[in-house]
């Protein structure tokens, strides 16, 4: 079943499709036709006490949004969902877990044919081009990190009509990388599988195996210059690594040395 069923139908074809791949998944997973934004409902949801592992998978959302402000386009046929931890974790530990949904998320798009990079600190990029983000949204309360709601969107088949001329060269597909379309059903089982493998080793085993996930599957852009902007800060040098808490390790221009714990990252091209 690729889509068309009812919201219940599709519910129970995740589930099957993750009992599968060997998962039996622990909390409810809801699927709507259209929602705001899968962000914005489970942190309502998580308000409410909703379980960890608790899921929203929406068939479109009219108020999509992206990391820095800015909104997420949202037609059908693409994958968007959210999916609520209440992490226990170390606090270095927990800060590499956005590194671990990129490759989780990477993943799964190698599963369907996509050969996928990384770009500090997840976007999906493919031949450069966006190919899906993730928000991780946190709460905190007097014992620290509560809740973390992470959302996960994949342009999976992209009709040109419905994606602005000025977006056309920036963002990309599955269908358009590797000619597949696994359909929403089955995307969302595999990111939610692969989740739940890197969250596991991120509590068994701390950063270093994410870490070293998330490395071999980076941008090759080590040694160039890029500009980063975190909260008001901008910053321009040097990339040169991650630390061990997946923080991005800058040489400035003065000869000193930044990391930058959370942020937004681009590559400075030199004009030719
Ligand atoms: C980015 O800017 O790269 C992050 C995009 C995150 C989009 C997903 S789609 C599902 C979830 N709901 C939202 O409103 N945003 C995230």
């Amino acid at each position: 079943m690729t889509g068309g069923g009812s919201m219940k139908e599709m519910e129970h074809e995740v589930r099957r499709l993750l009992v599968a791949r060997g998962r039996e998944w622990p909390a409810p997973i809801r699927w709507l036709q259209s929602v705001g934004s899968t962000n914005d409902l489970l942190k309502k949801r998580a308000r409410e006490g909703a379980p960890e592992w608790s899921v929203v998978v929406a068939e479109r959302q009219t108020g999509g949004r992206g990391r820095g402000g800015r909104s997420w386009l949202s037609p059908a046929g693409n994958l968007y969902l959210s999916v609520l931890l209440r992490p226990r974790l170390p606090p270095d530990t927990a800060g590499v877990l956005p590194l671990a949904v990129g490759v989780a998320a990477a993943e799964a798009a190698g599963e369907w044919g996509v050969d996928v990079r990384l770009k500090w600190p997840n976007d999906l990029l493919a031949r450069d081009r966006k190919l899906g983000g993730m928000l991780l949204e946190a709460s905190a309360g007097a014992e620290g990190l509560e809740t973390v709601v992470v959302g996960i969107g994949v342009n999976l088949a992209l009709d040109p009509a419905v994606v602005p001329p000025a977006l056309q060269a920036t963002l990309t597909s599955v269908k358009a990388e590797s000619g597949r379309d696994p359909g929403v059903a089955a995307a969302a089982a595999t990111v939610l599988d692969r989740l739940a493998v890197w969250y596991d080793a991120l509590a068994r085993d701390g950063p270093s195996s994410a870490l070293a996930a998330w490395r071999a599957r980076s941008v090759p852009w080590w040694g160039r210059a890029v500009e980063a902007r975190s909260g008001d800060a901008v910053l321009r040098g040097v990339a040169r690594g991650l630390d061990g808490r997946g923080a991005l390790i800058l040489d400035l221009d003065d000869g000193s040395q930044r990391t930058v714990l959370s942020g937004e990252v681009r590559e400075l091209r030199l004009e030719s």
